[in-house]
């Protein structure tokens, strides 16, 4: 059947709003965070409640819909064909328990395992991103409220080279030694003297959250995102955004232009003239292939 997108949206959008104050109530510490596979893997109460909540509304409002959240996932389970809501309740959780505001609620819509519909929504700072796929992307700022900028924000400049890049890039939390190896020697020479075309990148930048890097990159305020270890929540609901908003996700490891959203490893380009070229020049920069 033919899927009422914007009204699923609208409803998306509805729900991450109504979530919000479950987050910026609660007072997390460090000391009360639990942990997943490793001491830098964190999670709250806060995260599950949240989960909770927002997944319970989804499936009273959308029963035949599957969900996938990155609280109730379990190894092995897959993304479907069917229409799946993919929910980070919080992504940047360690930003969340050090108190630091660069936190979001990342709600995407895959449909055939194809992202199509993005709500990322910072509950501290109001900010909303949104993106239907093929009817463009937005952002709404808390401080003029139901003003809808369209992304990017600004006619998007050709690219010169990766040498007048801003690149974000995360360590994640996956510390293993290829993947730390791989990351640690690129971040290395991107960042060096003469490694980059004779001039290395302007800055890297690490929000801390996915959906925010690019989100921010959706905008052009961010050129490239590099990451791998991440998961379909972290990236479902941005890839919907940066795409409508000229954007382009291929694969963190060189080679593959078409990754899947629950790939684990992305490179994100903003919009602009050159944006393959800068594809091109990334991956070649590249240090050794994430497993
Ligand atoms: C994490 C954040 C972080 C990224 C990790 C993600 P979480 O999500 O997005 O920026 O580097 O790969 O797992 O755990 O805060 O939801």
């Amino acid at each position: 059947a033919d899927l009422n997108l914007q009204e699923i949206h609208d409803f998306m959008v509805k729900v991450a709003k109504e979530a919000a104050d479950t987050i910026t109530s609660a007072r997390p510490t460090t000391d009360a965070a639990g942990n997943k596979k490793n001491s830098v893997d964190l999670v709250t109460e806060t995260d599950q409640a949240v989960e909770a909540q927002i997944s319970s509304q989804l499936s009273k409002a959308y029963p035949t819909f599957s969900f996938m959240g990155e609280e109730t996932h379990k190894p092995g389970d897959a993304l479907t064909t069917s229409p799946t809501f993919i929910l980070d309740p919080i992504d940047g959780t360690t930003n969340f328990v050090h108190r630091a505001s660069t936190v979001a609620i990342s709600l995407g819509l895959a449909v055939d395992r194809v992202p199509t519909i993005g709500v990322i929504y910072n509950p501290f700072t109001r900010m909303l991103y949104t993106g239907i796929k093929g009817q463009g992307s937005y952002v709404e700022s808390a401080l003029a409220p139901g003003v809808r900028e369209k992304l990017p924000l600004t006619p998007p400049a050709a690219f010169e080279g990766l040498g007048s890049c801003l690149v974000a890039v995360e360590w994640g939390s996956d510390r293993r030694a290829n993947d730390f190896k791989v990351k640690s020697e690129t971040f290395t020479r991107l960042a060096a003297d003469s490694a980059v075309g004779g001039a290395f990148v302007h800055g890297l930048r690490s929000y801390g959250s996915a959906a925010l890097n690019l989100c921010e990159v959706a905008k052009g305020s961010v050129d490239v995102y590099w990451e791998a270890g991440c998961w379909a929540w972290d990236v479902c609901a941005g890839w919907v955004i940066l795409g409508e908003a000229g954007g382009k996700v291929v694969d963190a490891n060189p080679g593959n232009w078409k990754p899947k959203v629950e790939g684990r490893r992305y490179l994100a380009v903003r919009a602009g003239e050159g944006q393959d070229g800068i594809v091109e020049e990334f991956w070649g920069h590249v240090q050794g292939r994430f497993e």
